[in-house]
């Protein structure tokens, strides 16, 4: 294989993995709706997500799926959400989501 062929084909590799780290959990659209695209929310009412901490997103959303803390909209969107998944979704919106 010529050495040129090789080395784009390495950095095609890393630049898609790059991309499939990047990408939203795949529950993230059930989100996307309210508190908009990565995590920034153009509805007054509803918080910004993008940036914050990653452990007290991991708290809040327990806290929604475990009636520790109530909200109509997120005991719905937490209901029936695994820990792994949750905890998916802190880091996508603490890191990924968060501009660097
Ligand atoms: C129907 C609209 C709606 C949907 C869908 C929704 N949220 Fe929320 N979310 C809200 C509202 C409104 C609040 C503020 C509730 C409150 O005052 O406790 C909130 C609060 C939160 C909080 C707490 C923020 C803080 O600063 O304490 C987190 C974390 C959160 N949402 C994450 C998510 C995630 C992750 C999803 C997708 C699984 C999601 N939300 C889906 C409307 C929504």
């Amino acid at each position: 294989m010529p050495k040129r062929f090789t080395r784009t084909l390495l950095i095609s590799i890393l630049l898609l993995a790059g991309q499939a780290m990047a990408a939203p959990p795949e529950t993230e659209w059930t989100c996307r709706g309210c508190h908009g695209q990565k995590g920034v929310s153009s509805i007054p009412i509803v918080p910004n997500l993008a940036c914050q901490q990653e452990q007290y997103l991991i708290n809040a959303l327990l806290a929604y799926r475990d009636g520790r803390r109530i909200d109509a909209s997120m005991s719905a969107a937490t209901n029936r959400m695994l820990t792994s998944e949750i905890e998916a979704l802190a880091a996508y919106y603490a890191h990924e989501a968060c501009p660097k």
